[in-house]
Protein backbone atom coordinates (compact mmCIF):
# COMPACT_ATOMS: atom_id res chain seq x y z
CA UNK A 1 0.00 0.00 0.00
CA UNK A 2 1.10 3.60 -0.75
CA UNK A 3 1.62 5.81 2.36
CA UNK A 4 -1.25 7.93 1.66
CA UNK A 5 -3.65 4.63 1.79
CA UNK A 6 -2.44 4.43 5.16
CA UNK A 7 -2.73 7.47 6.44
CA UNK A 8 -4.45 8.15 9.20
CA UNK A 9 -8.02 10.23 8.89
CA UNK A 10 -7.17 13.88 9.72
CA UNK A 11 -10.57 13.20 11.56
CA UNK A 12 -11.98 10.25 13.19
CA UNK A 13 -14.96 9.90 15.09
CA UNK A 14 -16.53 6.19 16.51
CA UNK A 15 -19.61 5.62 18.15
CA UNK A 16 -19.58 9.18 19.79
CA UNK A 17 -22.44 9.56 21.92
CA UNK A 18 -23.28 12.95 23.71
CA UNK A 19 -26.30 13.95 26.16
CA UNK A 20 -27.05 17.33 27.51
CA UNK A 21 -29.03 16.10 30.52
CA UNK A 22 -32.41 14.14 28.74
CA UNK A 23 -31.12 15.18 25.37
CA UNK A 24 -29.83 12.99 22.96
CA UNK A 25 -27.36 15.43 20.87
CA UNK A 26 -25.02 13.14 19.06
CA UNK A 27 -26.41 9.50 18.26
CA UNK A 28 -23.56 7.40 17.88
CA UNK A 29 -22.17 9.42 15.20
CA UNK A 30 -19.57 7.90 12.72
CA UNK A 31 -17.31 10.23 10.81
CA UNK A 32 -13.79 10.32 9.19
CA UNK A 33 -12.85 13.08 7.84
CA UNK A 34 -9.21 12.18 5.16
CA UNK A 35 -7.00 14.65 4.68
CA UNK A 36 -7.25 17.21 1.90
CA UNK A 37 -11.11 16.85 2.39
CA UNK A 38 -13.62 19.60 3.09
CA UNK A 39 -16.84 18.67 4.78
CA UNK A 40 -19.71 20.59 4.88
CA UNK A 41 -21.90 19.61 7.31
CA UNK A 42 -25.40 20.52 6.83
CA UNK A 43 -28.68 20.06 9.13
CA UNK A 44 -31.56 21.61 10.54
CA UNK A 45 -31.27 24.39 13.19
CA UNK A 46 -30.53 22.15 16.74
CA UNK A 47 -29.49 18.80 14.84
CA UNK A 48 -25.66 18.99 16.77
CA UNK A 49 -23.43 20.28 13.52
CA UNK A 50 -22.43 22.59 16.24
CA UNK A 51 -21.51 20.64 19.31
CA UNK A 52 -20.25 18.00 17.06
CA UNK A 53 -17.95 20.73 15.71
CA UNK A 54 -17.30 22.12 19.23
CA UNK A 55 -16.71 18.00 20.62
CA UNK A 56 -13.11 17.58 17.86
CA UNK A 57 -11.16 20.13 19.30
CA UNK A 58 -12.92 19.38 23.20
CA UNK A 59 -15.21 22.40 23.64
CA UNK A 60 -17.58 20.07 24.77
CA UNK A 61 -16.90 17.04 26.19
CA UNK A 62 -18.48 13.36 25.13
CA UNK A 63 -20.31 10.81 26.91
CA UNK A 64 -18.49 8.35 25.14
CA UNK A 65 -16.67 6.89 21.73
CA UNK A 66 -13.64 7.77 20.15
CA UNK A 67 -12.27 11.36 18.74
CA UNK A 68 -8.66 11.19 16.98
CA UNK A 69 -7.05 13.75 15.27
CA UNK A 70 -4.45 13.12 12.88
CA UNK A 71 -4.13 9.45 14.37
CA UNK A 72 -4.16 10.92 18.11
CA UNK A 73 -6.93 10.60 20.78
CA UNK A 74 -8.04 13.64 21.81
CA UNK A 75 -6.48 14.47 24.84
CA UNK A 76 -8.32 15.36 28.29
CA UNK A 77 -6.43 18.35 29.56
CA UNK A 78 -3.23 20.28 30.11
CA UNK A 79 -0.60 20.61 27.73
CA UNK A 80 -1.36 17.76 24.99
CA UNK A 81 -5.20 19.24 25.03
CA UNK A 82 -3.34 22.90 24.14
CA UNK A 83 -1.00 21.24 21.66
CA UNK A 84 -4.52 20.12 20.27
CA UNK A 85 -6.29 23.33 20.20
CA UNK A 86 -3.56 24.48 18.00
CA UNK A 87 -3.48 21.93 15.82
CA UNK A 88 -7.08 22.05 14.86
CA UNK A 89 -8.12 25.93 13.94
CA UNK A 90 -11.85 27.19 14.38
CA UNK A 91 -13.66 29.68 13.65
CA UNK A 92 -17.33 30.66 14.64
CA UNK A 93 -20.11 32.95 13.99
CA UNK A 94 -19.21 35.58 15.91
CA UNK A 95 -15.81 36.93 15.29
CA UNK A 96 -14.07 36.49 18.54
CA UNK A 97 -11.21 38.57 17.93
CA UNK A 98 -9.89 41.04 21.16
CA UNK A 99 -11.69 44.44 20.41
CA UNK A 100 -8.45 46.22 22.57
CA UNK A 101 -5.93 44.75 20.12
CA UNK A 102 -5.40 45.56 16.34
CA UNK A 103 -5.73 43.10 13.71
CA UNK A 104 -2.11 42.47 13.28
CA UNK A 105 -2.09 41.98 17.61
CA UNK A 106 -5.00 39.31 17.33
CA UNK A 107 -2.81 37.15 14.47
CA UNK A 108 -0.02 37.64 16.59
CA UNK A 109 -0.71 37.00 19.71
CA UNK A 110 -1.44 32.98 20.31
CA UNK A 111 2.14 32.28 17.98
CA UNK A 112 3.74 34.71 20.71
CA UNK A 113 2.00 33.20 23.95
CA UNK A 114 1.61 29.68 23.10
CA UNK A 115 4.12 28.71 20.33
CA UNK A 116 7.10 31.77 21.79
CA UNK A 117 8.12 32.49 18.74
CA UNK A 118 10.27 35.36 18.37
CA UNK A 119 7.92 38.20 17.94
CA UNK A 120 9.77 39.54 14.19
CA UNK A 121 8.89 36.14 12.43
CA UNK A 122 5.45 35.88 14.24
CA UNK A 123 4.96 39.34 12.87
CA UNK A 124 6.09 38.74 9.18
CA UNK A 125 3.87 35.97 9.22
CA UNK A 126 1.03 37.61 10.64
CA UNK A 127 1.43 39.98 7.75
CA UNK A 128 1.63 37.41 5.23
CA UNK A 129 -1.23 35.70 6.58
CA UNK A 130 -3.58 39.03 6.54
CA UNK A 131 -2.38 39.31 2.94
CA UNK A 132 -3.81 36.05 2.47
CA UNK A 133 -7.59 36.92 3.64
CA UNK A 134 -6.99 40.47 1.67
CA UNK A 135 -7.20 42.71 4.70
CA UNK A 136 -3.05 44.14 5.01
CA UNK A 137 -4.38 47.39 5.11
CA UNK A 138 -6.58 46.95 8.19
CA UNK A 139 -3.44 45.93 10.27
CA UNK A 140 -2.94 48.60 12.79
CA UNK A 141 -7.49 49.26 13.10
CA UNK A 142 -9.05 47.83 16.00
CA UNK A 143 -11.94 45.15 14.99
CA UNK A 144 -14.63 47.82 15.93
CA UNK A 145 -13.31 49.62 12.58
CA UNK A 146 -13.59 46.64 10.69
CA UNK A 147 -16.75 45.32 8.29
CA UNK A 148 -18.15 42.02 9.69
CA UNK A 149 -16.37 40.30 6.43
CA UNK A 150 -13.33 42.21 7.42
CA UNK A 151 -13.42 40.52 10.97
CA UNK A 152 -14.16 37.19 9.79
CA UNK A 153 -11.20 36.88 7.28
CA UNK A 154 -8.81 38.47 10.51
CA UNK A 155 -10.50 35.66 12.67
CA UNK A 156 -9.69 32.92 9.75
CA UNK A 157 -5.90 34.68 9.67
CA UNK A 158 -5.76 34.55 13.69
CA UNK A 159 -6.87 30.92 13.26
CA UNK A 160 -4.30 30.16 10.31
CA UNK A 161 -1.19 31.67 12.80
CA UNK A 162 -1.06 28.73 15.03
CA UNK A 163 -0.65 26.40 11.66
CA UNK A 164 -3.42 24.02 11.89
CA UNK A 165 -4.06 20.73 10.97
CA UNK A 166 -7.13 21.57 10.21
CA UNK A 167 -10.01 23.90 10.38
CA UNK A 168 -13.31 23.68 11.81
CA UNK A 169 -15.98 26.53 10.58
CA UNK A 170 -19.65 26.61 12.25
CA UNK A 171 -21.18 28.74 10.07
CA UNK A 172 -18.94 31.36 9.77
CA UNK A 173 -21.26 33.62 7.51
CA UNK A 174 -23.99 33.35 9.13
CA UNK A 175 -23.76 36.57 10.82
CA UNK A 176 -22.58 38.73 8.07
CA UNK A 177 -24.67 40.99 5.82
CA UNK A 178 -25.51 38.99 2.63
CA UNK A 179 -22.29 41.38 0.18
CA UNK A 180 -19.88 40.15 2.87
CA UNK A 181 -20.55 36.50 2.76
CA UNK A 182 -18.68 36.38 -0.41
CA UNK A 183 -15.69 37.78 0.27
CA UNK A 184 -15.52 35.19 3.16
CA UNK A 185 -16.40 32.27 1.25
CA UNK A 186 -13.91 32.90 -1.30
CA UNK A 187 -10.76 33.02 1.63
CA UNK A 188 -12.38 29.68 2.49
CA UNK A 189 -12.48 28.17 -1.20
CA UNK A 190 -8.73 29.18 -1.06
CA UNK A 191 -8.01 27.61 1.49
CA UNK A 192 -9.75 24.20 0.28
CA UNK A 193 -7.59 24.41 -2.97
CA UNK A 194 -4.57 24.74 -0.73
CA UNK A 195 -5.44 21.30 0.80
CA UNK A 196 -6.43 22.60 3.73
CA UNK A 197 -8.56 19.81 5.77
CA UNK A 198 -11.84 21.64 6.73
CA UNK A 199 -15.11 20.82 8.07
CA UNK A 200 -17.56 23.58 7.51
CA UNK A 201 -20.73 24.10 9.11
CA UNK A 202 -22.91 26.34 6.76
CA UNK A 203 -26.32 27.50 5.18
CA UNK A 204 -24.29 28.51 2.02
CA UNK A 205 -25.55 25.96 -0.41
CA UNK A 206 -23.04 27.14 -3.00
CA UNK A 207 -19.81 26.78 -1.35
CA UNK A 208 -21.50 23.36 -0.34
CA UNK A 209 -21.84 22.53 -4.14
CA UNK A 210 -18.47 23.86 -5.51
CA UNK A 211 -15.67 23.77 -2.36
CA UNK A 212 -17.27 20.22 -0.23
CA UNK A 213 -15.44 17.23 -1.11
CA UNK A 214 -18.55 15.75 0.82
CA UNK A 215 -21.61 16.67 2.91
CA UNK A 216 -22.65 15.09 5.46
CA UNK A 217 -26.36 15.82 6.82
CA UNK A 218 -27.52 15.91 10.28
CA UNK A 219 -30.71 15.64 11.79
CA UNK A 220 -32.01 15.03 15.55
CA UNK A 221 -28.36 13.75 16.72
CA UNK A 222 -27.39 11.37 13.65
CA UNK A 223 -25.95 11.68 10.70
CA UNK A 224 -28.44 10.77 7.86
CA UNK A 225 -26.71 11.03 5.07
CA UNK A 226 -22.74 11.31 3.92
CA UNK A 227 -22.55 11.69 0.16
CA UNK A 228 -20.98 13.64 -2.34
CA UNK A 229 -22.89 17.23 -3.16
CA UNK A 230 -23.64 16.25 -6.66
CA UNK A 231 -25.84 13.14 -5.03
CA UNK A 232 -26.88 14.75 -2.02
CA UNK A 233 -28.53 17.95 -3.96
CA UNK A 234 -30.05 15.95 -6.85
CA UNK A 235 -31.12 12.82 -5.10
CA UNK A 236 -31.35 12.80 -1.68
CA UNK A 237 -32.13 9.68 -0.15
CA UNK A 238 -34.03 10.39 3.35
CA UNK A 239 -37.27 12.65 3.43
CA UNK A 240 -35.72 14.28 6.36
CA UNK A 241 -33.05 15.08 3.89
CA UNK A 242 -35.72 16.16 1.28
CA UNK A 243 -37.63 18.43 3.91
CA UNK A 244 -34.62 20.18 4.42
CA UNK A 245 -33.54 20.97 1.16
CA UNK A 246 -36.95 21.75 -0.08
CA UNK A 247 -37.44 24.26 2.78
CA UNK A 248 -33.80 26.36 2.48
CA UNK A 249 -33.96 25.91 -1.60
CA UNK A 250 -37.38 27.53 -1.57
CA UNK A 251 -36.58 30.28 0.77
N1 LIG B 1 -24.78 23.78 26.53
C1 LIG B 1 -25.96 23.19 26.25
N2 LIG B 1 -26.78 22.77 27.22
C2 LIG B 1 -27.96 22.17 26.95
N3 LIG B 1 -28.40 21.92 25.70
C3 LIG B 1 -27.61 22.32 24.68
C4 LIG B 1 -26.37 22.97 24.89
N4 LIG B 1 -25.82 23.25 23.69
C5 LIG B 1 -26.68 22.79 22.77
N5 LIG B 1 -27.77 22.22 23.35
C6 LIG B 1 -28.88 21.58 22.65
O1 LIG B 1 -28.35 20.51 21.89
C7 LIG B 1 -29.01 20.41 20.62
C8 LIG B 1 -27.98 20.54 19.53
O2 LIG B 1 -27.45 21.84 19.55
P1 LIG B 1 -26.42 22.37 18.48
O3 LIG B 1 -26.06 23.75 18.87
O4 LIG B 1 -25.31 21.40 18.32
O5 LIG B 1 -27.31 22.38 17.16
P2 LIG B 1 -27.01 23.02 15.73
O6 LIG B 1 -27.28 21.96 14.72
O7 LIG B 1 -25.67 23.64 15.73
O8 LIG B 1 -28.14 24.14 15.59
P3 LIG B 1 -28.10 25.58 14.88
O9 LIG B 1 -28.27 25.32 13.40
O10 LIG B 1 -29.26 26.30 15.45
O11 LIG B 1 -26.78 26.22 15.19
C9 LIG B 1 -30.06 21.51 20.62
O12 LIG B 1 -31.29 20.96 20.99
C10 LIG B 1 -29.57 22.48 21.67
O13 LIG B 1 -30.65 23.18 22.25
MG1 LIG C 1 -24.99 25.59 15.51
Amino acid sequence: MTASTTAPPMIRMASVQKHFGPLHVLKDIDLEVPKGQVVVVLGPSGSGKSTLCRAINRLEPVDSGVIEVDGRPIPQEGRELARLRAEVGMVFQSFNLFAHKTILENVMLAPVKVRRQPAAEVRKSALELLERVGITNQADKYPAQLSGGQQQRAAIARALAMRPKVMLFDEPTSALDPEMVQEVLDVMTGLAADGMTMLVVTHEMGFARKAASRVVFMSEGEIVEDSTPEAFFTAPKSTRAKDFLGKILTH
